[in-house]
């Protein structure tokens, strides 16, 4: 059969290390979906800058939205970031042009996946997101396939490997709050806009899209009780540790007979407890379903391969031809969902 052919826009990160996969692992990619993945353009800001990759075999876009309606493009992989402005504009022109999408962009599909969902299907396209949440856990395919028949009685967990790596570099390392923060840029986890990250928006971000397929609702970050790091002080996490609690960052989603409760916010935990052991850049989301019980998955949240991981499995199901809905569900099937404010966890 034909190549799968990728247009890749956003050679950063996670960019990078996409391209790396596809490069390094052409094969064990074809022997696995039976199809050849192939890039065939590429975008970023900066035509010269070293991305330890070569990408001379590949065509060259200045803008993300004519790379993603070239006609050599059949998969349209956004990982410029930013809820607005080119990668927006990018995957709408991707959809609308007939092409599948695979994006690790929360902000993106936390403020407008409803609007993207249904233009993705309107347009007999899918539009994935697994990189999006949790880095390289394949938590969206565990909600959307394999626990499908569940009704979920709540999902929680720590979503942000910045904000779990600060806390427990101060705490363990004896680290300031800046030498934590200036190692996890060191390790790529960092938002272009590190406020994202130390302000729980982005773990905000990732409860909404749990909370969407959860519950068959359509996405509802500003609903989300929202807290970041920031006033969390080297005193209060030795005063947590004397108590025998550790201090993180941590989202919680259920539906109640109020509405649906999503708070992402500094909370302790006991120490001891695996949320409380989890450390670094390490996520951990913890799903309760009625038939199935507890799961807990735990990994790497942030970082080049682990994301890069969950990306190229996104475009690897599209070279098998498995066709998903956006969030588990007809998009006109997801309901508006009732905010109600979050009691303890
Ligand atoms: P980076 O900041 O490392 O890379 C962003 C890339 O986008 C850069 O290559 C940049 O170009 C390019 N870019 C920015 N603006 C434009 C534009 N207007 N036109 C063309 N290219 C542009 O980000 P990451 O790789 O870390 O993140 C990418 C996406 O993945 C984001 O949505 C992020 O939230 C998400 N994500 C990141 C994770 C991580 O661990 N880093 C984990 C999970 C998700 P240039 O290099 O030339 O400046
Ligand atoms: N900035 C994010 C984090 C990247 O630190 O978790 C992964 O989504």
């Amino acid at each position: 059969s034909d190549p799968l052919r990728l247009g890749i826009a956003g050679l950063g990160t996670v960019g990078a290390g996409v391209v790396k996969i596809v490069r390094q692992k052409a094969a064990l990619l074809e022997a696995r979906t039976g199809r050849e993945i192939a890039v065939s353009a590429v975008s970023a800001r900066n035509r010269d800058k070293d991305r330890g990759v070569p990408l001379t075999s590949y065509a060259w876009e200045d803008d993300p939205v004519t790379l993603a309606t070239r006609d050599d493009v059949d998969v349209f992989v956004e990982l410029v970031g930013g809820s607005d402005g080119p990668a927006k504009a990018a995957v709408e022109a991707a959809l609308k042009a007939g092409k599948d999408v695979v994006t690790a962009n929360k902000a993106l599909l936390a403020h407008h996946g409803q609007a993207l969902a249904e233009l993705a299907e309107a347009n007999g396209c899918v539009l994935r997101f697994e990189a999006a949440v949790a880095g390289g856990i394949p938590v969206i395919k565990a909600l959307t396939e394999g626990l499908a028949a569940n009704e979920i009685t709540r999902v929680m967990g720590v979503m942000n490997g910045t904000c779990n790596y600060i806390l427990t570099r101060m705490e363990n390392g004896g680290l300031s709050y800046d030498e934590a923060f200036a190692e996890a840029d060191g390790l790529g986890y960092l938002e272009a806009d590190p406020e994202l990250d130390v302000g729980g928006i982005d773990a905000g971000h990732k409860l909404s899209l749990l909370s969407a397929i959860a519950y068959g609702t359509q996405v509802a970050f500003d609903a989300v009780e929202l807290e970041g790091i920031g006033r969390v002080s080297i005193e209060d996490i030795r005063q947590a540790s004397d108590m025998g609690y550790k201090i993180k960052l941590l989202g919680v989603c259920r539906m109640t007979g109020r509405g649906l409760e999503q708070s992402m916010s500094p909370c302790l935990v006991p120490a001891t407890s695996p949320l409380g052991q989890l450390e670094g850049g390490t996520n951990m989301v913890v799903i309760e379903g009625d038939q199935v019980g507890q799961i807990v998955l735990r990994g790497a949240g942030a970082g080049e391969g682990p994301t890069a991981s969950a990306v190229m499995g996104d475009v690897m199901d599209v070279a098998r031809g498995t066709r998903v809905t956006t969030f588990g569900a007809p998009a006109s099937r997801l309901v508006a969902s009732t905010p109600a404010k979050a009691a303890t966890p």
